[in-house]
């Protein structure tokens, strides 16, 4: 028998919070309250002063991903490593088939590749192509392999984007099994209209790339990923919303019923534009992400859609690359690998933004990191929650503790981050994944292969109230 006692806390959960101790046995919780005892030989961790939450949930994440003639340079250990060092314990990676091939053979890919994860994981997929066949194939993912959301792209055009109608038949398959369809909403033709444009005026630095993809891009996809949805009548999970108008579109949707979830990341709530315009090729390449970082105006609107529910979950989008790897791009912004890191930070800097900035209070802070994102995708209340007989999935942050975010001290695998530099107070110290302790107080001790493949129930939280 393997027993943890978490002694002295603040409990916290997307409810409210309580001063207790938390027993966790074998892999499981068994207990949340007062003055808790436990057998000889348990482990005791001395929670006093701390905060006790769920691991993080992170609902977006990239890893080992071919992508733009290299691949993602985190793999599933190092990348699940680094989550757990930053409090996170379960992952959500999207598996990309190449085009035309089946996706359930691109699903044996990904379970190969996160053989080596060492935190829970489970699967979207995208939709990177459309016919009878994918179509087909989604019955048995979603059925067999309980991977029940899929995501399609508006945007990148002669590649990944698809067509309204395939939108359409897209979605109308996910209702038929019970799965969430999930959007990269930019308008992807009037990226490619402005790439061309810039390119012509010999605008060739990563500059071009946030003025190639403009907010309306955003906005215009959104509200037509959203009226696609509505008419299919399928709920609709929004990826990386980093718009005002995109979480302008969501707000209204939801106000009128619609069942619109929306998804922001933690760069979007405090990363400018501006950093576009460094003249050091690596920090502004090192920013190339889709959609970009947007002007200061919109993280203000963002703050308020995550404070007002609009925008109820966070992921990292983690899709980390080193400098060498985005020089690919040097002289020619369109062929800069799309993405950043950031797996390892999400939870240290919601909670120093959001928490310590007086924004959201910790119980948000853990619906937005976790709770949220495990009812979203149907893993409540095994994940996302303190819950007995769930996973002992448990984080202690030591709100007094300062950190200051560097590349050179994160164990993401890159040498670049976004948040260089940056001073957090409120550090997470130990981090138990299913009562495994792969975290603590600076050690790092996650294995390569402890993770599991976390499989989803359709028809899950989104659906509620929705006749089938
Ligand atoms: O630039 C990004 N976001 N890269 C990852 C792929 C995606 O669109 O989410
Ligand atoms: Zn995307
Ligand atoms: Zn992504």
């Amino acid at each position: 028998m393997n027993e943890i006692l978490i002694r002295g806390g603040t409990v916290v959960t997307a409810e409210g919070r309580e001063c207790a101790d938390l027993l966790c046995r074998d892999g499981l919780i068994v207990a949340v309250g007062a003055n808790l005892t436990a057998s000889a030989g348990a482990q005791v961790i001395d929670a006093g002063g701390c905060f006790v939450m769920p691991g993080g949930v992170d609902p977006h994440t990239h890893m080992q991903l071919p992508m733009m003639g290299t691949v993602v340079a985190d793999d599933f250990y190092t990348g699940t490593a680094a989550a757990a060092a930053g409090g996170t314990t379960t992952i959500l990676d999207f598996v990309g088939a190449e085009r035309g091939q089946p996706p359930l053979e691109a699903l044996q890919v990904w379970r190969g590749k996160a053989a080596k994860a060492a935190i829970d994981y489970g699967f979207h997929m995208t939709v990177s192509w459309w016919g009878p066949r994918f179509s087909e194939e989604m019955t048995a993912l979603v059925r067999d392999h309980g991977l029940t959301s899929f995501k399609f792209f508006l945007a990148y055009k002669g590649g990944l984007m698809l067509p309204d109608e395939d939108l359409i038949a897209g979605f109308q398959r996910c209702r038929e099994l019970g799965a969430l369809p999930q959007v990269h909403a930019e308008n992807g033709d009037l990226i490619a209209y402005l790439q061309a444009k810039m390119r012509a005026e010999g605008l060739n630095s990563p500059l071009g790339h946030v003025l190639s993809r403009p907010p309306q891009c955003e906005g215009e996809a959104t509200v037509r990923a959203i009226t696609i949805a509505e008419t299919v009548g399928v709920p609709l999970y929004v990826v990386h919303v980093s718009a005002a108008e995109a979480a302008r579109a969501i707000a209204q949707a939801r106000g009128r019923g619609v069942k619109v979830i929306g998804e922001t990341l933690p760069g979007f709530l405090a990363i400018d534009d501006s950093v576009y315009r460094h003249p050091d090729f690596d920090f502004a390449a090192g920013h190339v992400m889709s959609p970009p970082y947007r002007p200061r105006e919109h993280q203000q609107a963002l703050w308020q859609a995550v404070q007002d529910g609009t925008l109820s979950t966070t992921g990292t989008d983690h899709c980390c690359f080193t400098k060498a790897q985005k020089r690919l791009g040097e002289g020619d912004f369109t062929r800069i690998p799309n993405g950043c890191g950031g797996v390892e930070d999400r939870l240290h800097v919601l909670w120093q933004l959001g928490v310590n900035g007086g924004r959201i209070s910790p119980e948000q802070f853990v619906a937005l990191t976790s709770t949220n994102a495990a009812r979203s995708f149907n893993l409540w209340p095994r994940k996302g929650g303190l819950e007995i007989g769930g996973d002992a999935d448990v984080i202690v942050l030591d709100p007094a503790k300062t950190k200051k975010l560097s590349a050179a001290t994160q164990h993401q695998n890159t040498d670049f981050s976004v948040w260089e530099g940056m001073e957090v107070r409120g550090v997470v110290l130990h981090t138990f994944s299913r009562g495994a302790h792969v975290w603590a107080d600076g050690d790092l001790r996650a294995q390569s292969g402890d993770g599991r493949y976390v499989a989803r129930a359709p028809f899950g939280h989104p659906y509620q109230g929705q006749t089938r």
